[in-house]
């Protein structure tokens, strides 16, 4: 989808890179929290249920549409089904608006969900303030939420990125952190609640990841990228229909894309010649499992996917890749590694600054905890890695520039760890790297 200037698609799943040879920056710093982070209570003040009969809870919201002139408004009730209105209006309008949507409803296991509403509220203007009301007919709640501006090609806008979030004391942290930072959209780079570590899959687990999300993802969109935690596939309980919780709660504009049910790579090569970068200036895809990956979690896991799709990303200049599921943070270099053809033995990723940068924030600090142990020597290809939590800001400056950082929490929320300028691959494709790679 395209917001504001930059485009961005969304890739569900996959998993991970490797190679060797003396690289970049591993951080010395020393973090002062070494134990495995606890999900907070089911009473904490992050969790809090919202008082009134049929009170909305776990509301969030997330683009409608490709340019931002529609947003799907979701919230939970749990009384009864209640309505699936929504009341809305801009900051200078004198007029209310008002859009109808669908409720949903599913089981897993033993566990019922309340009554999840997705209302997609249409024909708005960019950037634009409008305040909206869920909850019609009985406790009904206020927010807020900005559109992006127009498309355009040197529009500055500020991305956050987070990843792996889970619900823990330093998940609450990270949260914290980035309602602090300038980012008027999240990139949410996959595995959500992390209720399939419970038993059964506790989904009253999923409930409060939504009351605790709600207080940054009910006033700006997230846009969600599916991981393996999202799965929650388990043949022993008789839940057998992948992505069940999470395709009830967060709906994505998909239909926005013209998208068929075809398989990941037709989507995509279908998708990426459609993108004009002379009106969408950057490219940034999301993906779960990263493909350039020095840590020993999840090793190598994202090749199956790299040696498919690495050369697309370079044929269409993909500028930055966000991925998660390594509980750390990781930055490459623009590298590639897509020469080998069974005879030659090139299999080494190389300098190659027509491809991405690829950037792991797998860091937003979950229940399973840091990964900690890295694979020595530093490849060349890693730039920096960092075992801690944190979060990401991408602020687009113009078609040629953009600065990212990297924020861990244990610093104060404007301190940044990690940041570079990456210049845009079509308009100013010069060689933007932090470290030399012979
Ligand atoms: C709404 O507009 C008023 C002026 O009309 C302004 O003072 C206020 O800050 C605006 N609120 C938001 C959220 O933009
Ligand atoms: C719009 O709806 C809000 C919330 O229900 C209400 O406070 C406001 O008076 C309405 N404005 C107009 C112009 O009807
Ligand atoms: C679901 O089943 C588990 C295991 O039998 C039990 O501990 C739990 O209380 C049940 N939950 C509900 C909502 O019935
Ligand atoms: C709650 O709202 C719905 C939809 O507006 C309405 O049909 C229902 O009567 C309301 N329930 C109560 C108890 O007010
Ligand atoms: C968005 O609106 C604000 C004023 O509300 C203005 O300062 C800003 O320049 C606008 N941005 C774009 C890209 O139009
Ligand atoms: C979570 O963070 C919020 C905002 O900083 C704070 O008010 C709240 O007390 C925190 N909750 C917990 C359980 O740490
Ligand atoms: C947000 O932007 C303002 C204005 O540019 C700046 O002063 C502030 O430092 C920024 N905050 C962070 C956390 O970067
Ligand atoms: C929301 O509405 C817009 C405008 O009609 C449409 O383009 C988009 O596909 C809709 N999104 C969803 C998820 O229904
Ligand atoms: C493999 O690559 C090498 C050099 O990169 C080239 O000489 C050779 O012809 C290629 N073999 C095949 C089967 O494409
Ligand atoms: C790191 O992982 C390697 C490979 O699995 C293992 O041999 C080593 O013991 C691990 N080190 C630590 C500190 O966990
Ligand atoms: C684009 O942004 C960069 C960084 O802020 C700035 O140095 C450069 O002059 C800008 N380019 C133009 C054409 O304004
Ligand atoms: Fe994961």
């Amino acid at each position: 989808m395209k917001m504001g200037n930059s485009s961005f698609v969304a890739i569900a799943l996959l998993m991970s890179v490797v190679v060797l040879c003396n690289g970049g920056k591993t951080s010395s710093y020393v973090r002062k929290l070494i134990q495995n982070p606890v999900d907070m209570p089911l009473d904490s003040d992050a969790f809090a249920i919202p008082p009134g009969y049929n009170a909305p809870q776990q509301v969030h919201i997330t683009q409608g549409d490709h340019v931002g002139q529609a947003m799907i408004i979701s919230w939970v009730t749990v009384d009864e089904p209640g309505s699936n209105e929504v009341i809305y209006w801009s900051n200078s309008s004198l007029q209310n608006f008002t859009a109808e949507g669908e409720v949903f409803t599913y089981t897993y296991y033993n566990y019922t969900s309340g009554f999840i509403h997705h209302t997609n509220i249409t024909n708005l203007e960019f950037n634009t303030t409008y305040f909206y009301v869920v909850g019609i007919g009985n406790t009904t709640r206020q927010f807020w939420f900005t559109t992006p501006p127009e498309v355009g090609i040197d529009v500055p806008y500020t991305f956050g990125i987070i990843g792996d979030l889970g619900q823990t004391f330093d998940s609450n942290t990270t949260l914290t952190h980035y309602q602090n930072s300038n980012g008027s959209t999240l990139l949410y780079v996959g595995d959500l609640s992390y209720a399939d570590d419970y038993p059964y899959h506790d989904n009253v687990r999923w409930d409060t990841w939504g009351r605790f999300t709600e207080r940054s993802a009910a006033y700006q969109p997230w846009i969600w990228t599916a991981g393996n935690h999202e799965i929650d596939f388990d043949l022993q309980i008789g839940e057998t229909q992948p992505f069940k919780p999470f395709s009830n709660r967060y709906h994505t504009p998909y239909e926005s894309s013209q998208r068929t049910s075809t398989l990941q790579y037709k989507w995509l090569t279908a998708e990426l010649p459609k993108i004009d970068r002379t009106e969408t200036s950057w490219l940034i895809v999301l993906m779960h499992a990263p493909w350039y990956n020095s840590y020993y979690s999840h090793y190598m896991e994202g090749e199956p996917m790299r040696v498919v799709f690495e050369s697309l990303f370079i044929k269409y200049k993909v500028d930055v890749v966000f991925a998660g599921h390594v509980h750390a943070y990781e930055r490459s270099e623009r590298v590639s590694n897509d020469k080998y053809n069974i005879t030659n033995g090139i299999c080494t990723p190389v300098k190659d600054i027509s491809a991405p940068v690829y950037i792991t924030n797998g860091d937003g600090g979950n229940q399973e905890g840091l990964s900690i142990n890295m694979t020595q020597p530093q490849p060349s290809y890693s730039a920096y890695r960092e075992a801690s939590f944190g979060h990401g800001t991408l602020e687009i400056k113009n078609r040629t520039h953009a600065h990212y950082s990297w924020n861990r929490n244990q610093d104060g929320y404007a301190v940044e760890a990690d940041k570079l300028w990456l210049f845009n691959r079509y308009w100013n494709p010069r060689d933007d790297s932090t470290i030399h790679i012979p």
